[in-house]
């Protein structure tokens, strides 16, 4: 048994990053949907379909617990997949509530009414199909009362990543990061709410500047899933190995990853 952990492509490799750091000697199997990807600009019924299918994959690689490190497949397709569609036997934990969590100063599963929170006025930059379903907002409201979220869909900067396209990637997200600032001009806090955004870092904190703290999600995704292992040890596997499979071409997926993480990454067919 493995951890399984899903993306729509290639962003979830900073997630299995971090937590394969935490958690060394752990077996993960990551599925990247790259032939469907990008799910940011689908419907809510497609990324439901997408990602259940992922997941299924995943199942059938012995990966009872499956991470989506994906938003947008949080987002849009979670909680009605833990409503009506995973079994009880399986697990399917979502990339949101560690990071607002952590934005909210609170502790695993502190489900105290919502209060005052030190950082008032929040930039969000995500998926166009995250930011329309307004779960980042949702979940927010759940633990913390008077904080400003202004949110930036980034069209275009999950396709220029897959497309290995960095340059583009860039201009993107300078862009996107103006047009926010149009609405906000000081955000206190900027959340990369798209597990590919971290590998833009730093365009995002040079065009936001040095003041505006970044929350980003493998780290705290990484610590909450060490934390839930802890809690439920039944998912941990016996395995050691790591592998990375793909719905696209695994030359291709190679290709493009190795560019973007700078080291050799391998992607088998999945
Ligand atoms: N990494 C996915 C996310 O976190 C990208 C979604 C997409 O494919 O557009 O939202």
């Amino acid at each position: 048994m493995a951890i399984g952990i899903f993306d729509s492509g290639l962003g979830g490799l900073t997630v299995l990053d971090a937590v394969a750091r935490a958690m060394p000697a752990m077996s993960f199997v990551y599925l990247g949907d790259n032939a469907h990807a990008p799910y940011g600009v689908r419907t809510a019924e497609d990324i439901f379909d997408l990602t259940c299918a992922g997941v299924e994959r995943l199942w059938a690689e012995g990966c009872d617990l499956v991470v989506l490190a994906c938003n947008t497949a949080s987002a849009a397709a979670l909680r009605r997949m833990q409503e009506s569609w995973v079994p009880e036997d399986k697990r399917v934990l979502g990339v949101f509530v560690p990071l607002i969590e952590a934005l909210t100063e609170r502790q695993w599963g502190d489900n105290s009414p919502p209060r005052e929170v030190a950082i008032k006025h929040v930039a969000l930059f995500a998926t166009p199909a995250t930011v329309a379903s307004r779960a980042f907002q949702r979940e927010l409201a759940f633990r913390a009362v008077g904080v400003d979220v202004e949110a930036q869909p980034c069209g275009g900067v999950v396709d220029a990543i897959e497309e290995g396209d960095e340059m583009l990637a860039e201009t993107l997200v300078r862009a996107h990061v103006e047009a926010l600032k149009r609405r906000m001009p000081h955000p206190q806090a900027a959340v990369l709410g798209c597990t590919h955004y971290p590998l833009l870092q730093e365009t995002f904190q040079e065009a936001l500047g040095p003041e505006v703290r970044m929350y980003s999600q493998a780290d705290l995704v990484a610590a909450s899933l060490a934390d839930y292992l802890e809690r439920h040890p039944e998912f941990i596997g016996s395995g050691t190995t790591t592998r990375l499979l793909t719905t696209g071409s695994p030359e291709r997926v190679s290709v493009k990853a190795t560019q973007f993480f700078r080291r050799g990454v391998v992607f088998e067919a999945a």
